[in-house]
């Protein structure tokens, strides 16, 4: 990497309680699992960490509790080199809390208690903004409220950064704020979510993909699990398989998805461009897949994210 790119990441800090189980509990069912492993997550909380693993300074915008999660989550931060400034002790509310049931084949189901990140407000972007603007690129996802997601993107549009929108969980938003949004990566629900419709067995990434794009983002990318990505651009649409590895704990590949996306797409130039032709497209795309195939490898959010010699290594070797 020549220059270190500079990501700002705004949205959710969690505490994960993670049980492995033998099978996803059906409504009304109880399922004794594993022992407990109370892990850091929260999806913004995670790119950021992916981020900073893969090489990227980063500073982190978001709100904790005043209790023992919101500094274990503070901690986890920190303990990457991230900048936590702007993560402001909320003393009104409790920290965000998920609880993960995870099954042997890494799949997994998550409730969120979201307390303190649903106390992020536009005002906490605006201080940011009052103090730098100088981001390489800036990265948001829907785990906080939808206003201050919204505001984020117009801010952006402002300063001419780019954004990347991670639109998870699944969220309705106004249309017209996609027009500021640089990349999107949604998964097939969260896609069908931000198109108003149902996601359905025929599901079709292809025509999910030119609706989106219709919206106004340069770049949609849809993450399909096992059966990789589809990307489109203006210029160029792709489709890349998922790499085979043996999964231990699906929670956060989506969000090194997105996190290894945005700093492949950094590295193609500092100013995180739409890859204007298909190698560089495919190139960005087969890195962030590397990245989150790692990542489901080993259990846990944070502690499963890759460092970049890994990934360069795991590419080098397939
Ligand atoms: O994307 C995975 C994350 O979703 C977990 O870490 C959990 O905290 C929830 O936010």
């Amino acid at each position: 990497m020549e220059h270190t790119p500079r990501v700002l990441v705004i949205g959710s800090a969690n505490t994960d309680m993670v049980v492995r189980v033998p099978r996803i509990p059906s409504p009304g069912e109880t399922v004794v699992g594993g022992d407990l492993a109370v892990v850091p997550g929260g999806k913004g909380a995670n790119q950021a960490v992916a981020a900073a693993r893969l090489g990227a300074s980063v500073s982190f915008v978001g709100r904790v509790g005043n209790d023992v999660f919101g500094d274990t989550a503070r901690s986890s931060l920190s303990s990457h080199g991230i900048d936590v400034t702007s993560l402001r002790t909320d003393s009104g509310a409790s920290s965000g809390v998920a609880l993960i049931a995870v099954a042997p084949d890494g799949q997994n189901s998550i409730v969120v208690a979201p307390g303190a990140n649903m106390c992020v407000t536009p005002e906490d972007i605006d201080d940011v903004f009052r103090t730098r603007s100088d981001f390489s690129a800036v990265l948001i996802q829907c785990e906080v409220p939808i206003s201050t997601v919204t505001h984020t993107i117009n801010r952006c549009r402002e300063f001419d950064l780019p954004v990347i929108l991670n639109p998870a969980p699944a969220c309705e938003l106004e249309t017209e704020a996609l027009f500021g949004v640089r990349c999107l990566t949604p998964n097939a629900g969260e896609a069908c979510a931000l198109l108003g419709t149902t996601l359905t067995d025929d599901f079709d990434p292809v025509r999910a993909a030119i609706a989106l794009m219709d919206l106004g983002p340069d770049m949609v990318v849809i993450t399909l699990g096992a059966d990789g990505a589809y990307a489109a651009t203006h210029r160029n649409a792709i489709r890349v398989p998922a790499y085979s590895v043996e999964a231990v704990d699906a929670t956060g590949a989506g969000d090194c998805f997105t996190a290894a996306l945005t700093i492949a797409l950094l590295d193609q130039d500092g100013s995180c461009p739409t890859p204007s032709d298909e190698a560089g497209l495919a190139s960005a795309l087969r890195f962030a897949a590397a990245a989150a195939a790692l990542s489901v490898t080993r259990i846990g959010a944070q502690p499963s994210m890759p460092q970049r010699a890994e990934v360069l290594a795991f590419l080098e070797q397939i």
